[in-house]
């Protein structure tokens, strides 16, 4: 079975583009078989960065783990006028990623990394949607582990679904620091971590 988070050189590539408006901006994202949401927009992803823009603070930078082809982090740095990077282990949507940001004329760069493994810096935002078909132990480790990349006062945002464990998760996370539950919209969880 191929997952979204496997690479796989061998799939046939059937580029197509998926639309997407956030107030008086258009944007257009390239996308392909092999990697996350392929077909249209995750709602997850959307509830999240909405979210999100919604309860914007003043942030210099950011980092989108298991950025995909780039939806979070592209539409982030247009309506926050700032870079940011992104992160993932799907060479080809890395690739869709970089081409997303040059024709949305943003400017976020994507690497390689599993999880933290080749990120050097610290981010006022860490923001995610993650790869729940990765298991359990994946996912704990992009939420715990992201503190220690948090700037002071910095946040980590994510979404989960109720049906993929988000309760469990939640409840696991606030008894290592500050969890603020902040929309809760079909099934899906939006919350963010704060150090303590
Ligand atoms: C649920 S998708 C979200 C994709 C994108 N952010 C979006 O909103 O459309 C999760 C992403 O995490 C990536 N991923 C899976 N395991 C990973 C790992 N160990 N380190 C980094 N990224 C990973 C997958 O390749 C996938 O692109």
């Amino acid at each position: 079975m191929n997952h979204y988070f496997t690479n796989n050189d061998n799939l046939k590539s059937e580029k197509r583009i998926i639309k997407y408006n956030y107030g008086s901006s258009c944007f257009e994202f390239i996308s392909d078989n092999g990697v996350f949401s392929k077909n249209k927009i995750d709602y997850g992803s959307k509830l999240l960065v909405e979210t999100y823009l919604k309860n914007k603070k003043n942030i210099k930078n950011f980092l989108d783990v298991g950025c995909g082809y780039g939806f979070i982090s592209i539409i982030l740095s247009k309506e926050l006028n700032i870079s940011g990077e992104g992160v993932d282990i799907n060479n080809r949507a890395l690739k869709l990623a970089t081409e997303n940001a040059k024709l949305n004329n943003v400017s976020v760069s994507f690497k390689e990394s599993d999880i933290y493994n080749n990120v050097n810096a610290t981010y006022d935002l860490i923001i995610t949607n993650p790869p729940i078909r990765a298991g359990k132990k994946v996912v704990l480790k992009i939420l715990k582990e992201g503190i220690n990349y948090l700037n002071k006062e910095g946040e980590l945002w994510a979404v989960i679904r109720k049906d993929q464990g988000a309760k469990s998760i939640i409840k696991e996370l606030t008894s290592l620091t500050q969890v603020t539950i902040k929309e809760k919209s079909k099934g899906f969880y939006i919350f963010f971590l704060k150090k303590n």
